[in-house]
């Protein structure tokens, strides 16, 4: 007699992409963001990509991993991930001007509706895709909050894209500005996920000048801005007037649960602040969704106990629930960044992450599963 298993699907959430047509308007450019080519001393050319502010040397290497379908699958199955909810990478239409921001992402919401909507089935589970997305919006300095209203209409429209992608800018000047609040409305609305992610780090001066490559502006500098501009965003009261806003935070919310305590007495001893959110600071925790792209199990045990004990801190009371935090945490891996410097068969940045899933002391298998796929098929409501 043999019982069968129900395999539970991975899905990965935070995986990047450069669509053919963002890869061409990079091309196009002689300053950062911006993809060159360089000839080496005998003769070989490469594409590098330059991106971050600052970037030490000429950037990275940068091919067909970066924009080519066959590749992202072929990584998804090297790994055994059975769907990628793909979004752009930054820095997404930041830099240009309002104008060519609303062309393109107009044009780059089709394209990469086109290239979830053509990508195969999954083994094993018929009602699903293996590849969804994330859109992208006009928000750009000087933007007209009427365009990026109107990419959110035509998002709603593509059935694979459910939700964007957005960085810590908004019309530039953060996401607390209150000319988004129409933006936040809208998604709400529309039930869209936004995954916020990190571009531009801290003040490079604080890094000093040693040859440390992209360590600390990765390692240290995009964690503290997504930490910014989240708890910028808390302060600013966006999560008490959009209760149902769905917030996914790159790289586990950067220091945001670790230093959660440290802002809630921040704002409860501060006279401009003291009396202006509904609830605690650490209540929102408990709103937000985090991917579980940490690299280590303790922190993600962590982050996850920092969400399990928001409710406590709801101002109509509430109580530590320990399953909570595994039920808002989701598998990511951040491809085609962070590949192997050696060959080799697997990326030992994917393994770490999945490992460090696995092995969550406060994890039980089942809260295991829903962080490497459930929880996402649940955020995007899709049914497998
Ligand atoms: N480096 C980037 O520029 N973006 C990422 O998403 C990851 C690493
Ligand atoms: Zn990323």
């Amino acid at each position: 007699l043999s019982t069968k298993i129900s395999p539970t699907p991975i899905v990965d959430v935070h995986t990047h992409v450069y669509l053919p047509r963002y890869a061409a308007e990079l091309r196009a450019r002689s300053s950062a963001p911006r993809i060159l080519t360089r000839t080496d001393a005998e003769g070989r050319s490469e594409e590098r990509l330059l991106i971050l502010d600052g970037e030490p040397g000429s950037g990275r290497p940068v091919g067909p991993q970066y924009w080519d379908r066959t590749e992202k699958l072929e990584f998804m199955k090297r790994h055994q991930i059975n769907v990628s909810f793909v979004s752009s990478a930054n820095p997404w239409l930041d830099f240009l001007p309002p104008d060519r921001a609303q062309t393109l992402a107009h044009a780059l919401n089709n394209d990469l509706e086109e290239y979830c909507a053509s990508s195969p089935e999954v083994d094993g589970f018929p009602n699903l895709r293996s590849i969804y997305g994330f859109g992208l919006l006009p928000l750009v300095p000087e933007g007209p909050i009427s365009s990026v209203i109107h990419t959110i209409e035509q998002i709603q429209t593509l059935p694979h894209l459910s939700g964007v992608i957005m960085g810590t800018k908004g019309i530039g000047n953060g996401l607390d500005n209150e000319a988004l609040e129409p933006v936040w409305k809208a998604i709400e609305k529309a039930g869209l996920v936004v995954f916020i992610h990190p571009h531009y780090g801290v003040d490079g001066k604080a890094f000093g000048d040693k040859p440390n490559g992209h360590v600390l502006p990765l390692a240290l500098g995009f964690p503290f801005e997504t930490t910014i501009a989240i708890t910028r965003l808390i302060l600013a009261g966006v999560l008490d007037r959009y209760p149902d806003l769905r917030l996914l935070l790159a790289h586990s919310g950067g220091a945001l649960p670790q230093l959660s305590s440290r802002i809630a007495s921040c704002v409860a001893h501060d006279p401009v602040v003291a009396k202006r959110l509904k609830h605690d600071a650490r209540y929102y925790l408990g709103k937000l969704y985090f991917d579980a792209v940490a690299y280590g199990s303790e922190e993600l045990g962590f982050v996850s106990e920092t969400i399990g004990r928001a409710e406590t801190y709801s101002s109509a009371g509430g109580s530590y629930n320990a399953d909570f935090g595994s039920t808002r945490m989701l598998f990511g891996t951040d491809h085609p960044f962070f590949p192997p410097l050696e060959k080799s068969q697997t990326w030992r940045s994917v393994e770490d992450n999945l490992s460090a899933i696995r092995s969550v002391r406060s994890w039980s298998e089942s809260a295991q599963a829903a962080v490497l796929g459930l929880n996402a098929l649940k955020l995007f409501n899709l049914k497998y």
